[in-house]
């Protein structure tokens, strides 16, 4: 939610920020705005929709100074209009900020200034105007822009990574963060600030992540970290293992199509080198890329809840089958919103295994840290090297699934199902419920999985014409059973979410107790019908829908497709998998596909969808 790049200590700071917004867009795209100090002036530029809106305003204005911040923003407190858009300047015109997350207490802190006149409805405006008035109380002679935002800040609530200019400061920029990510760095004698390593990525690889409650002066000769206090502190430093070429389309005429097509490689960089041989005998075990929770504290586990938002949610549901198949454990899979809000009975013998493909989002790292007050060890199973989530975690599995950039979730979420089998089978061994050579069985046959999806790939023009045939209908419905449901309901935020078509799941074997009663001439259901255990009855479900007028688009593999059409209007045959619970990792690709397909034939924009956030750091 709102991106966020400020540059200092170069001259061409203003095309460098608006090359970072492009890449924060994702993060939310309503409004977009820029300010540059030249230590006289401080010029905003900021427009209403997409960031190509801020562009062609900046071509008919330009803007030249080595000092600026830029902003992405996604609303929540004011309208999307010019005006709401960041950044926010107090009414002298000295202090200039954007911001990332909310402020809780802003109508407090507004009262507070009387009868000030504010330009904007946003809840950020008014710390512009405290830090404004801060410097206003510092002697005139040694004004201090690091030290007015600590004294601001200390009186704020909520979220919020925030970066401020002041004229009294001509080439600083005044970071701090709560909540919200904010990664700093220096190269070459410029500074850098932005929410995300992909806005800074084309300068350099070498970051530091701030940690909650710690502020940064960055300046072209150096980043200086402080915490609360305005002690020097360490932040925590990475260097990004992925490079420019990895944040750009390649070709491909959108993110989310070439996100698709990198599934094979990015579920083989996850499987790669899972095995280990222990230092003190014994055959290959598996393990994460960090772990600080003692493997014989997992042994003496009795439930698991996973965590997660979104697509990570769908993703948590195969992990459950698979902990619950493997481990023998208990899992309850968890909405982290719902989680942290009720009293979920959490003790040093629960596991929370946390899925988030940033890292950032919200309800995800609070439901984290929740447990991790109860003393329950918490594995982080996420995307985002040094992301905030990874970093509290007790454990890390890395998806290894390289930038994500389309709204859309796709090698995120394929990354993360092989991902909750590894926790599944490490689980499993953890526990001695399966034998390191059973767990090394399992791996050696999830070797093959790149190579099935590359083959689901291939069915994309059959895939494209059902987009062609289906993409006008008015209801579409999504049920399967088993491995099948999480793909129902991940195939239902897929469509939904790029095509703004009417999709929803249900179990299938709960459409009878109220959702057959939505099916009607004009409906599709899409079926995910696996050969395997709950077969037959999917066949059952799919004649109970189609006897009502539904069309029937089954997604079958080897082993089941022959009898689906006898019953289903279309079928697409996927390679049998190497194992039941690597199913889904195939089931799903078609369904990608199709959302895609749909929502680029109505028009949509695909890596862009209405109303959505990539990242959603605020509740
Ligand atoms: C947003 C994104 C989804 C994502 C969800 C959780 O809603 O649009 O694609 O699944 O957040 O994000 P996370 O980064 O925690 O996986």
């Amino acid at each position: 939610m709102c991106g966020i790049i400020g540059i200092t200590g170069r001259p061409d700071a203003v095309d460098g920020i608006v090359a970072g917004l492009t890449r924060l867009e994702y993060r939310g795209y309503d409004s977009a705005g820029i300010v540059t100090n030249d230590g006289r002036d401080l010029r905003v530029v900021k427009r209403a929709g997409k960031l190509q809106q801020l562009v062609k305003a900046l071509e008919a204005q330009p803007l030249a100074t080595s000092t600026g911040i830029g902003h992405t923003r996604w609303a929540t407190h004011g309208e999307p209009t010019d005006r709401n858009a960041h950044p926010h300047v107090d009414p002298s015109g000295r202090v200039a900020v954007v911001h990332n997350g909310i402020i809780e207490n802003y109508q407090a802190l507004k009262a507070e200034l009387g009868d000030a006149r504010f330009a904007s409805e946003t809840d950020t405006e008014v710390t512009a105007h405290l830090v404004a008035r801060e410097l206003d109380r510092q002697p005139e002679d040694a004004r201090d822009l690091l030290a007015a935002v600590r004294a601001v800040v200390a009186r704020l609530q909520g979220a919020y990574s925030l970066c401020f200019v002041a004229l009294d400061a001509p080439d600083e920029i005044v970071v701090a963060k709560h909540e919200a990510p904010l990664i700093v760095a220096h190269a070459d004698g410029v500074g850098y600030c932005a929410s995300d390593v992909a806005a800074l990525i084309a300068h350099t690889r070498e970051v530091a992540a701030l940690l909650d409650g710690q502020f940064a002066r960055i300046a072209p000769d150096g980043v200086e970290v402080v915490d609360v206090h305005g002690e020097p502190v360490e932040p925590h430093r990475y260097e990004v293992d992925w490079d420019l070429a990895a944040a750009e389309k390649q070709g491909f005429p959108h993110f989310m199509l070439k996100e698709i097509h990198e599934q094979p490689q990015a579920i083989a960089d996850t499987l790669r080198d899972r095995l280990t041989v222990p230092p003190n005998g014994g055959g290959p075990r598996l393990y994460l890329d960090e772990l600080r929770i003692d493997e014989h504290e997992l042994g003496s586990i009795d439930k698991v809840f996973i965590l997660a938002c979104g697509t990570s949610l769908h993703a948590g549901m195969v992990g459950k089958l698979a902990i619950e198949h493997w481990a023998g454990i208990p899992v309850d899979v968890e909405v982290a919103s719902e989680f942290r809000y009720r009293d979920p009975i959490v003790d040093p013998h629960t596991l929370v295994i946390a899925i988030s493909q940033s890292g950032e989002t919200i309800d995800t790292i609070a439901g984290a840290s929740y447990a991790r007050d109860q003393r329950a060890p918490v594995i982080a199973l996420v995307n985002v090297v040094g992301s905030t989530l990874a970093r509290e975690a007790d454990g890390v599995l890395y998806t290894h699934a390289g930038p994500e950039v389309a709204v859309a979730s796709t090698k995120a979420f394929t990354t993360q199902l092989i991902g909750c089998l590894l926790l599944g089978l490490f689980l499993g061994q953890v526990r001695g419920r399966l034998f390191a050579s059973e767990a090394e069985d399992i791996l050696a046959r999830l070797q093959s999985v790149p190579e099935a999806v590359q083959q689901v790939l291939e069915l994309d023009a059959q895939i494209a014409a059902l987009a062609e045939r289906y993409h006008d209908v008015d209801y579409t419905m999504f049920i399967g059973r088993h491995t099948g449901l999480p793909i129902a309901y991940e195939g239902a935020l897929k469509l939904k979410e790029i095509s703004y078509l009417h999709a929803e799941a249900f179990p299938a074997g709960e459409m009878k107790h109220g959702p057959i009663a939505l099916i009607e001439q004009g409906s599709l259901v899409v079926a995910l019908a696996p050969a395997g255990r709950v077969f037959g009855k999917m066949v059952s479900n799919i004649q109970e829908v189609r006897a009502r007028g539904a069309a029937v688009l089954a997604i079958g593999t080897e082993g089941s497709t022959a009898e689906l059409k006898a019953h289903a209007d279309d079928v697409l045959t996927l390679p049998e998998p190497p194992h039941e619970l690597a199913g889904p990792v195939l089931s799903v690709v078609p369904l990608q596909l199709f959302s895609y397909h749909v929502a680029t034939l109505r028009g949509e924009d695909v890596d862009q969808p209405r109303n959505l956030a990539k990242t959603v750091t605020v509740e």
